[in-house]
This record gives C-alpha cells, sequence and structure tokens, in this order.
C-alpha cells in the first residue's frame, strides 16, 4: 500500500500550488469571490433537478461550499460529494453545512484519473470554477468525469470563457486560472449540450458561461 508520503511526493505541481494558494486564500474566498464568480446560482437553476430528487450530486472542486449549501437546503433528499484539494476550503465547507452532515460527504482528493473511486456511480457532477484551475489536467478531469458518470448522467459546469483583453488573461492567469475558450469546445464533444449560455461581465471585460450536458 501507498504510504501518506509516497502520496505527497507523487502528487502534482498543479495540486501543490493550488492546494498552496488557497491557504492563503480561504479566509476571505465568501467575501470576495461573489463579486466575480457569476452564473453559479442560474447555474444550479439550469440544472433544475427536481426538489425531492434523491439522486447523488458530486461537485468537484466544492470549495467553501457555496453550491452545495443551496442543493442541501433547496433538495431535501440530495446526496452530496464534495471532493477538494484544499483543507482549508474543505474545512469552511463542512461547517458551512454542518445541519446537513447526515447526506453530505467530504473527499479531501484530487479529481484525476488514479487509485480512488467515487462511492457508487452519480447522477451529476458539478464544476463551479474549478475546471479553468486545473492546468494542465482539465482534460484527464473531463475524461473522469465521463468515466464517472452513468450512461445518462449529467455534467453542469460554470466558468470563465474568455477575456478579449490580454493584460486580464494575464492577471487570471497569475492567479492560476486559464480562460481561453478552451473548455466549451471539449464539453460539447463529449456531452451532448441541454443548457448552453455565455454571458458578459463587467461589459465585456470577460465572458463565462453555464453548460449542461448528458453523458
Ligand atoms: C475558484 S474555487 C471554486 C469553489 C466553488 N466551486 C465555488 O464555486 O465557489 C476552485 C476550487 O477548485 C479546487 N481544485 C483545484 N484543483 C483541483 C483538483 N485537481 N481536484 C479537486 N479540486 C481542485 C480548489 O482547491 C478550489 O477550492
Amino acid at each position: 500500500m501507498e504510504t501518506t508520503e509516497q502520496s505527497q511526493i507523487v502528487e502534482s505541481t498543479q495540486v501543490k500550488t493550488i492546494r498552496n494558494y488557497y491557504q492563503v486564500h480561504a479566509s476571505f474566498y465568501q467575501a470576495t469571490r461573489w463579486s466575480f464568480l457569476f452564473g453559479r446560482k442560474s447555474l444550479l437553476h439550469l440544472l433544475n433537478l427536481p426538489m425531492l430528487s434523491e439522486k447523488t450530486v458530486v461537485e468537484v472542486g466544492c470549495g467553501t461550499g457555496f453550491n452545495l449549501s443551496r442543493l442541501a437546503k433547496f433538495h431535501l433528499n440530495l446526496r452530496l460529494i464534495g471532493v477538494d484539494i484544499s483543507p482549508e476550503m474543505l474545512r469552511i465547507a463542512s461547517k458551512r453545512l454542518e445541519s446537513y452532515s447526515r447526506r453530505v460527504l467530504f473527499l479531501e482528493k484530487s479529481y484525476e484519473p488514479g487509485n480512488w473511486k467515487l462511492p457508487g456511480k452519480p447522477d451529476v457532477i458539478l464544476f463551479s470554477y474549478c475546471l479553468t484551475m486545473i492546468n494542465p489536467g482539465w482534460e484527464d478531469a473531463l475524461q473522469r468525469a465521463y468515466d464517472d458518470l452513468e450512461e445518462g448522467g449529467m455534467i453542469a459546469v460554470v466558468d470563465f470563457q474568455d477575456s478579449p483583453y490580454t493584460f486580464f488573461q494575464r492577471w487570471m492567469g497569475h492567479n492560476h486560472v486559464r480562460m481561453n475558450n478552451h473548455l466549451l469546445p471539449v464539453l460539447k464533444k463529449h456531452f451532448t449540450p441541454i443548457q448552453l449560455e455565455v454571458h458578459q461581465a463587467y461589459g465585456g471585460l470577460w465572458s463565462y458561461f453555464m453548460f449542461v450536458g448528458r453523458k
């Protein structure tokens, strides 16, 4: 069996970089991200889950639990799994969802093809402003989502799409975000689109998209 020490050695640079980033950012994440992570509530509407649905939803890169807490509150029978690499973000999420702990599971894992499995096949896999931070590895994460879902399962993604301004792309790059229209073509290739919206933020400084697709 692999020891913790050995798994730390094989941990990717992406994981280390992002974990360190959120070690600093976790404490002010909720106070700041509402001003630019647009479309998260809308994506959950587009997903259109029935209120009494008994399905399982996995959020990859669940962060501080913004989406999971809404799903837990408005969908009384959903089973929820939050996957994230940052212990600081997960600590905030699990406190936030304390009253729903009976049906919420948090996993401190990197979402990539590998040696850990989800407990069963989820009905929905959600990525909310996570895929643009998995560089490299976003294609592998999408491949894993495809493999983890049942036939007919759904993927829901909200994320940055693009910016016409190089300075802005560069600034986002400093914050480990890649935004150059790389996600949508691949999502459309692997999943049948059910919902797709692209919106502008701050008069066109950047665009973001919401995608719901079926395997
Ligand atoms: C911008 S935050 C989004 C958090 C949350 N989904 C939201 O909408 O507020 C991105 C999250 O993805 C997580 N993340 C980045 N790479 C990951 C990976 N390879 N596997 C799992 N989570 C990852 C980060 O730790 C972080 O919590």
